[in-house]
């Protein structure tokens, strides 16, 4: 991707759609919540000159009206980009008016991100220290031992972000008998993996069974981070390893690396819905309101966290 202004016209696009699910915040209807950031996010892709198509996105042509897998953005001008979307994630947390709800999207040249199947990704993820020692064919405990001693740490300092689900029953046991703390979020594990990877945020790594174009996505953020990551696709039944299959997905039980899952230059863009610890939620003020994102580059590393003031009389962003 040589064209590094289209990191500004990327962060735009997630700032419109925060702002328009962010409208929906505690109000109880995720739906709405989530049609406002899909809505926006359509609307804003079209205005940037780049010949995009969706490869992460709200799910096959025929349930999804808007971002279906496989639809054109941009102006058609610009450069082939392939783009990951999620407009809201974390559409119950906006719903509900809690913590680290995002409006995220992630851009790579043509082929370069996992076609993941709209199904379930086992996966673990650390940050730069750590990069190397975690195999998702060895056990949690395994591989909490590996990356405590990366991190030059005791396991008993680790602390493990885990999606509070009852499938995660066995895994909750295993990190508690290993001696970690665990961090159990109700929602939004791209938020979790990006935790993982930050030095600051109390937590090391994230480890369980989420979304698989999730994976992809925060797969993507690490790779600006120099994070770490792998994800197995797992199945809940035969209709779901069709879907897979027809998305090009042979083999069942590999195990994608971070290169595989999202591979060469990339960037990632997000804009904070509700307040989380990695980015402050919209504040709305009398006229306009604040966002606050960060876009960052894989090639350059860099991160550019962005606060900004809209003020709805002189731009539409309805
Ligand atoms: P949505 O924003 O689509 O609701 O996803 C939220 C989320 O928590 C993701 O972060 C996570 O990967 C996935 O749902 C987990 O799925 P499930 O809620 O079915 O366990």
């Amino acid at each position: 991707m040589d064209d590094k202004t289209l990191t500004i016209e990327f962060v735009r696009v997630t700032e419109h759609a925060a702002i328009a699910s962010a409208k929906h915040v505690g109000r109880g209807d995720e739906k709405a919540a989530d049609k406002a950031a899909v809505d926006s996010m359509r609307s804003s892709l079209d205005w940037i000159d780049i010949d995009g198509t969706i490869v992460i996105g709200e799910g096959e042509r025929d349930q999804a009206p808007m971002l279906y897998i496989g639809e054109k953005v941009g102006t058609g001008k610009g450069q082939a980009v392939d783009i990951a979307v999620d407009p809201l994630e974390g559409t119950t947390i906006c719903a509900q008016g809690g913590q680290n709800s995002i409006s995220v999207m992630a851009i790579a040249d043509h082929g370069h991100f996992l076609h993941a199947p709209d199904t379930y990704m086992d996966k673990i993820a650390v940050g730069p220290k750590a990069k190397g020692a975690i195999d998702l064919t060895l056990s949690p405990s395994k591989n909490l031992q590996r990356i405590a001693e990366a991190l030059n740490r005791y396991v008993e300092d680790l602390t493990v972000v885990i999606l509070n689900r009852e499938r995660h029953q066995n895994l909750i046991s295993e990190v508690r008998k290993s001696g970690a703390r665990i961090k159990l979020i109700q929602d939004g594990d791209i938020s979790g993996a990006i935790a993982a990877a930050k030095e600051d945020t109390g937590v090391d790594v994230l480890m369980g069974i989420g979304g698989a174009p999730e994976g992809v996505i925060s797969a993507a953020a690490l790779r600006c981070v120099g994070g770490d990551m792998q994800g197995r696709l797992t199945f809940r039944n035969e209709e779901e390893k069709e879907r897979a299959k027809k998305m090009g997905i042979e083999d069942f039980d590999k195990i994608y690396s971070i290169d595989e899952l999202a591979s060469g230059d990339v960037i990632f863009a997000a804009t904070g819905v509700t307040t989380g610890e990695y980015l402050p939620g919209v504040v709305f003020f009398p006229g306009g309101a604040k966002t606050s994102s960060v876009v960052m580059r894989s090639k350059t590393r860099t991160a550019r966290y962005i606060e900004a003031i809209h003020y709805f009389d002189y731009k539409d962003i309805s």
